[in-house]
């Protein structure tokens, strides 16, 4: 049903995007981090939030296996379910941003297409599409929850990387070759990007 046949209309509030931002000195953004499992999504996300935090800014951190087990708790690993935890993700992300913040997120986000649409979301220039970029031996050598052993015994099944795919993005706003530096290289070269895109200053 769409929301015209349901008669729900969109009600203009009176503060808007541009002032919460205003107050919070920044300007709003998502930063979406996808790679496979193991890549480093969450330890950077994580590390970058408290470097912006340290610098004064208001930021919130989505990350998938905390999301998992609230908003996204009925959803497994299925290319629908999948689609529908990346659909609800990108709902709230929008939200936060709109409330003013810098949004980080941390999911596989393994389609093109889902990521296309939070990217509609959320708007051109306000969504930055952070490609944590590890290759599937570095992961399955790390395989830091045991998950990729269970995959490869056929314990888990529609694993990414091993029986389920993963799109890698072609034109990432930022490409983080995660191997190859240590967490704190990393995130200097987000605030680097951050700041030439002046979200921050
Ligand atoms: S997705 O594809 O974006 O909906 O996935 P996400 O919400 O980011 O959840 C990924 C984490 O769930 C664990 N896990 C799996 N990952 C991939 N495939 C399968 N089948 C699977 N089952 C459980 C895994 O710990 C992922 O965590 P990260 O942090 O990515 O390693």
């Amino acid at each position: 049903p769409t929301t015209q046949s349901r008669n729900v209309v969109w009600h203009q509030h009176h503060v808007d995007q541009a002032q919460r931002a205003q107050q919070k000195k920044q300007q709003p953004c998502v930063l979406w981090f996808t790679g496979l499992s193991g890549a480093g999504k969450s330890t950077i996300a994580g590390a970058l939030e408290y470097r912006l935090v340290e610098l004064g800014h208001h930021t919130y951190l989505l990350d998938g296996d905390n999301v998992r087990h609230g908003l996204c708790r009925d959803l497994g690993f299925s290319t629908q379910d999948r689609r529908e935890n990346i659909r609800r993700i990108g709902e709230v992300a929008n939200l936060m941003a709109d409330a003013g913040l810098i949004v980080l997120t941390a999911f596989i986000s393994p389609h093109r297409e889902e990521r296309q649409l939070v990217r509609d979301l959320v708007g051109e220039g306000s969504f930055l599409e952070v490609f944590v970029d590890t290759d599937l031996a570095e992961c399955e050598k790390r395989d830091p929850k045991g998950l990729y052993k269970k995959a490869r015994a056929g314990e888990i099944s529609h694993f990414t990387g091993i029986d389920s795919e993963y799109e890698a993005p072609q034109s990432p706003e930022l490409h983080l070759r995660a191997a190859e530096f240590d967490v704190a290289e990393l995130v200097e070269q987000c605030v680097r990007a951050l700041q030439q895109r002046k979200v921050i200053a």
